[in-house]
């Protein structure tokens, strides 16, 4: 790639910065964060440096799912403001060229949601056809566990959260599918009126101002004629090799980009498990401008998948990503993120959260913005948040892992509370919902009320305050490579190569374009490690961009590196 081949997009040159409103700044003693307490931290977004928030789901919502079982597309739910505070918002980030892209939440609905409560109520409802109802199978002798006596599910696939993927519906006697909770129906997306509806609010949204849209779990959208059985019983989810990418999702991606994205230039990024990079591309030619994938975020699965915890080599890390930073060519984009809401925090999976706490968080922070895509922030992890110390369940608010932990202990998958509590420690996607630390004060000071999910105890050392503060903080740290990342054409559009893929402790790879090049040096291990600079360094007059260790400006010959010492270098 040279400088003359980029094909400049605002989303590939934006840093995003995920916001999970419930957990981030709560102004009414509600203990629930909401849209004014985001809006008070706008010149905080400013500061950081982002040019872009996700924000999680904010619409009208019984809250099953925290959100993303939505009751009124249109709507705000009243514990987060109202359309006026979302209109506020809007305009108080647009004032600071900070965009905002919105959570579209479509593979399903709340159960509450008017559709559905309409679609329940007879097979010849005029919204009967929006979501996906089928008949129970007859098994003999053995009833089905969740349906009437001698009824089975229509298909053995199964929910996300654990259990089938259907519930029987006494009123009409038949099954809808959800791949997620009971309470989150799967909406028919091969009814053209569901599509166009779908569209018209996404229109809507974007009539209003908004600069784009994460996608849910959107590669699920299509599902096979007949519904079949899985025949990998032994899946992580039994299904999703039918559900997953299905027949038609390239129809309705590209229908959608056409008719409602094209005309906004708006930016997309779709939550896409179970891609490979082939795919990916056929998805960025839908129109979508970059995906979510999760292969490095498997790696730590146990022998139980999800629920049990496994331990992986830093080459594995490396293969995962690397393989998307080398497959997606000119033919995609990549989307930088190593945690969300629905995974534990980063620092406590890939860095060290004791000893070297700021020393990883800070290495991890120079990774999201020196490899190839857009990178994201998630909400804490500039300060260098950690996973929660979870006690008991009691603590748990997360549906997800609720559901499917009691399920593993009624299977017997843990030997005992104390793995449970384990899993649960390392896993649970509340580690990652925990509030947003501003400060020392009672509650981080996120709420003058009783916060919703419990405030990490390392609060008091690590919160906003503290980290501005500190002129070497993880935060100010974030801030500096944040404007490295914007200054730098290299390091948004310069292709990336691996130097030591298999190399235990050391991470090493250059950025380049034309002929400029960059050199990231990262030792990914709590020992001191011998760093063995690549041919490309020699006779290169090297310069310092980002350390997060004192070192010479000229050291790129200096051979050791300290416990999660990350360099980058430009090469002149
Ligand atoms: C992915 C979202 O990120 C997650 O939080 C949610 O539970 C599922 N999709 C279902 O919408």
């Amino acid at each position: 790639m040279t400088q003359s081949d980029i094909d400049r997009q605002w989303w590939k040159e934006a840093v995003v910065y995920q916001i999970y409103p419930r957990s981030f700044n709560d102004t009414d003693g509600s203990g629930v964060g909401d849209i004014q307490g985001i809006i008070e931290r706008v010149e905080y977004l400013d500061d950081l440096g982002v040019d872009v928030v996700w924000l999680n789901p904010i619409y009208e919502s019984p809250g099953a799912d925290n959100g993303y079982d939505i009751s009124s597309y249109r709507s705000i739910d009243e514990q987060f403001g109202t359309m006026a505070d979302w209109e506020e918002l809007l305009a108080k980030l647009h004032e600071r060229d900070i965009k905002l892209i919105m959570d579209l939440v479509v593979n399903h609905t709340s159960d509450e949601h008017i559709w559905f409560e309409e679609s329940r109520k007879s097979t010849d409802n005029e919204y009967r056809d929006y979501y996906i109802w089928r008949e129970g199978r007859q098994v003999d002798g053995e009833g089905g566990p969740h349906g009437p006596s001698g009824e089975a599910p229509p298909n053995n696939w199964e929910s996300f959260f654990g259990g089938p993927a259907w519930s029987y519906d006494e009123q009409t006697g038949e099954w809808y599918l959800h791949i997620f909770d009971s309470k989150q129906p799967d909406l028919n997306w091969e009814n053209t009126e569901v599509r166009e509806e779908i569209y018209d609010m996404m229109e809507w949204w974007l009539e209003k101002g908004i600069d784009g849209f994460r996608m849910d779990v959107i590669n699920l959208l299509s599902k096979p004629d007949g519904l079949p059985d899985s025949e990998d019983e032994d899946a992580l989810v039994v299904g999703a090799d039918h559900f997953m990418n299905g027949p038609r999702i390239h129809d309705y991606l590209s229908e959608m980009h056409e008719e409602v994205i094209e005309p906004y230039d708006a930016m997309t990024v779709g939550e896409m498990a179970n891609v490979d990079a082939e795919q990916a591309r056929a998805y960025s030619a839908d129109g979508m401008s970059m995906a979510f994938t999760f292969d490095h975020l498997r790696l730590d699965f146990g022998p139980n998948g999800r629920w049990s915890h496994g331990t992986f080599e830093l080459p594995e890390l490396k293969r995962a990503m690397s393989y998307w930073q080398e497959g997606l060519g000119d033919e995609g984009w990549n989307a930088v993120f190593l945690g969300n809401h629905d995974e534990p925090r980063i620092l406590s999976r890939f860095g060290n959260d004791g000893v070297y706490r700021a020393e990883s968080a800070k290495l991890l922070a120079t990774l999201l913005m020196t490899l190839q895509g857009t990178p994201y922030i998630f909400q804490g992890d500039e300060l260098g948040m950690t996973n929660y110390p979870f006690e008991s369940l009691d603590e748990v608010r997360d549906v997800d892992t609720l559901k499917n932990v009691r399920i593993a202990r009624e299977e017997g998958r843990f030997a005992d509370e104390t793995e449970m509590l384990d899993v649960v420690r390392r896993r649970s996607r509340d580690n990652a919902r925990t509030p947003m630390q501003w400060s020392d004060e009672e509650y981080a000071g996120f709420t003058d009320g009783e916060p919703w999910i419990p405030v990490n105890p390392n609060y008091e050392k690590v919160n906003v305050e503290a980290e501005r503060e500190n002129r070497d903080s993880v935060w100010n740290y974030y801030r500096r490579l944040v404007d490295l990342h914007h200054e730098s054409d290299l390091l948004v559009y310069g292709d990336y190569d691996l130097y030591l893929p298999e190399h235990g402790e050391l991470w090493v790879y250059t950025r380049t374009l034309g002929d400029e090049q960059a050199l990231v040096a990262l030792n990914v291990s709590d020992t001191s490690t011998t760093f063995e600079p690549p041919d490309v360094v020699a006779g290169a007059d090297a310069e310092l961009l980002a350390a997060n260790y004192t070192v010479d400006a000229d050291a790129v010959e200096t051979t050791d590196l300290q416990p999660w010492e990350a360099r980058v270098y430009k090469l002149n």
